[in-house]
């Protein structure tokens, strides 16, 4: 496994490897690895002749009174379940590298964007969009990799995609769960041991409104309201956000249909958390 710092010399390997005729996948994480990111990696690895995993923490995406000098790093640790997991290039390049001094090019996807994270966190997007689209151009990938536990990032992306023309293949993987149900996630890692029970109150709630809609419960306003009543259980847990949205543009909706995601944000002694879970009437479908 090579790790590349630079942007020349990923597009100088990449344009190598695909003289050779090899075929791209990217998986853009900003590292801290947990099996929920192996599950995309292990996919790619899998699916493509070249794997490349970038983990940049990218600061566009951290609003000022966010986490981005807190956010977890382990580079060594990273590495190594790289290594193990048959990956090819690591690119890993400083904050000066992708956005150089008198950098002043972004990217908005607008109305997906207007809800839930969108609107908690503005400039959020932005950031995520513009380290994306730029991790494409840069890695040339034809076919990159995204998980279900951002859901409303993978359905962006999805959407920045077919907007802009581009020919990547994206694929969204499920939300990899601990074995009492909290979604894994990088952040999980700032919880103390008793908020980590607690933290346990997120699956319970999306799970319960689940079960409500497997019995025939459509109104969204009644699995909200179900969802919120497991939350409030604990006093430390504030809500930002528990929406029914629909899976194309994250818009709100009154009643579920045949399918649609309801996502949860919450905020646990400073910690935020995300969660979603997609109702369906039929047998699930790749997204
Ligand atoms: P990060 O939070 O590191 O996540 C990288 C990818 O791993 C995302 O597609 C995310 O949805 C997926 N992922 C995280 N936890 C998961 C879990 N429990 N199960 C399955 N997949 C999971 O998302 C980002 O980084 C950044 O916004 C990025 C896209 C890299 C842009 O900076």
């Amino acid at each position: 496994m090579r790790v590349l710092e630079n942007i020349t010399s990923v597009k100088n390997v990449i344009r190598s490897e695909k003289a050779r005729g090899a075929r791209i996948g990217l998986v853009p994480t900003m590292g801290f690895l947990h099996v929920g990111h192996m599950s995309l990696i292990e996919r790619c690895v899998k699916e493509n002749d070249i794997t490349i995993v970038s983990t940049f923490v990218n600061p566009a995406q951290f609003g000022p009174n966010m986490d981005f000098d807190r956010y977890p790093r382990n580079i060594d640790k990273d590495r190594a379940m790289l290594i193990d997991a048959s990956v090819n290039y690591v690119f890993h390049p400083s904050i000066e590298e992708i956005y150089p001094h008198g950098y002043n090019t972004w990217v908005e996807v607008e109305k997906i964007t207007n809800l839930l994270d969108g609107a908690s966190r503005p400039g959020y997007f932005r950031g995520i969009c513009t380290v994306v689209l730029k991790l494409f151009n840069i890695t040339m990938c034809d076919t990159t990799y995204f998980g279900q536990k951002d859901i409303q990032q993978a359905l962006t992306i999805k959407k920045l995609i077919n907007d802009l023309n581009l020919d990547i293949d994206l694929t969204i993987m499920p939300i990899i769960r601990e074995s009492d149900g909290l979604a894994m996630s990088s952040r999980n890692e700032y919880l103390n041991p008793e908020d980590r029970k607690i933290a346990t109150v997120i699956y319970k709630g999306l799970s319960t409104a689940k079960n409500m809609f497997l019995q025939g419960e459509s109104r969204a306003s009644e699995l909200i309201l179900a969802v919120q009543d497991v939350l409030t259980t604990e006093k430390n847990i504030h809500i930002d956000y528990v929406d029914v949205v629909d899976m194309d543009e994250m818009q709100r909706l009154d009643n579920t249909g045949d399918i649609c995601c309801i996502a949860v944000a919450v905020n646990l002694n400073g910690t935020r958390l995300i969660d979603n879970i997609i109702l369906e009437k039929q047998s699930p479908t790749p997204l």
